[in-house]
């Protein structure tokens, strides 16, 4: 039986499958190197201070391939298997992919499942988090931050390959969602998760994506915590009428989710 929450899918994944993706994720997300922290972010729940020592005092190999919570590779895992169990069409896109570890388990995923017929789509300028260009009625707090959370396209495909993920199903769109995504390339999705942080980023994204998703597909936000993103979903979804209920996920700041995500209705 379907439900609007994916999470009791994971059943469906072949047995044998559980130790190698459980593994890749402690993998992806440093929790095998960083002495048992689920992820980057953990640090900056300890104090301010552990969180720039981490950040900035980690040697450039150490530092995680990507900022997700196991719980949000979870997650992903989750809607992926979701849409292949439900017969849902269409590729899966990251759009704000940093290191590429998110992508890289969406890949996993795929892989574990025996899917050959579906990509999953990188987009990101590979150059870190553009500044703000029109958003003017009020300022984006994400472009006073210092960290741009930047790295090269040729640095992400490596990772993809050190991990034999880089194959035919894997997609790079390298540049501003606002040129990349429009027209969006990809045709039908089935799973889209946007991480781009900025309120403008969050917007072009999801412009460009939402009218891509096929019923019974999956938006996840990684940034709903930040005011800024939510906004920018928020105005969408009352532009557009939307009213799926938004699944929050991980729990962040002021009883705000860091993470939510809405199944399209079927
Ligand atoms: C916080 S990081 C993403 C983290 C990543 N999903 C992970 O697994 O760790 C934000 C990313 O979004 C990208 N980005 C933000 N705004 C963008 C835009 N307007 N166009 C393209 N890329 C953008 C940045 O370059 C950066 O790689």
């Amino acid at each position: 039986m379907s439900t609007d929450n994916p999470t009791n899918t994971l059943q469906l994944l072949p047995k044998q499958c559980r130790p190698y993706l459980d593994l890749l994720a402690q993998s992806l997300t440093n929790y095998l190197y960083l002495g048992g922290k689920n992820t980057v972010l953990d640090y900056a729940t300890i104090s301010r201070k552990t969180y720039d020592d981490f950040k900035w005092k980690i040697c450039e190999e150490a530092i995680p391939h990507t900022l997700l919570h196991q719980s949000q590779l979870c997650n992903i895992e989750s809607c992926i298997v979701s849409v292949v169990r439900d017969g849902v069409a269409g590729d899966i896109i990251e759009a704000g992919v940093w290191r590429g570890g998110a992508a890289i388990y969406m890949r996993a995923v795929l892989s574990v499942l025996g899917v050959t017929d579906r990509n999953v789509w990188l987009a990101d300028t590979f150059e870190g988090i553009p500044k703000s260009t029109r958003y003017t009625d009020t300022e984006d707090p994400v472009d006073a931050w210092e960290d741009r959370w930047s790295a090269s396209v040729d640095q992400v495909r490596t990772t993809f390959a050190r991990y034999g993920m880089l194959d035919k199903q894997v997609m790079f769109l390298k540049g501003p969602f606002s040129e990349t995504l429009n027209p969006c390339p990809t045709g039908a999705l089935s799973v889209v998760r946007l991480d781009g942080d900025a309120y403008e980023s969050t917007r072009d994204a999801i412009e460009a994506l939402y009218p891509c998703i096929q019923p019974g597909g999956y938006i996840i936000v990684d940034d709903w915590h930040l005011d800024s993103c939510r906004r920018a979903i928020l105005e969408y979804r009352e532009k557009h009428g939307i009213e799926e209920k938004i699944v929050g996920l991980v729990a962040g700041n002021k009883n705000v989710p860091r993470e939510a995500f809405w199944r399209i209705k079927r």
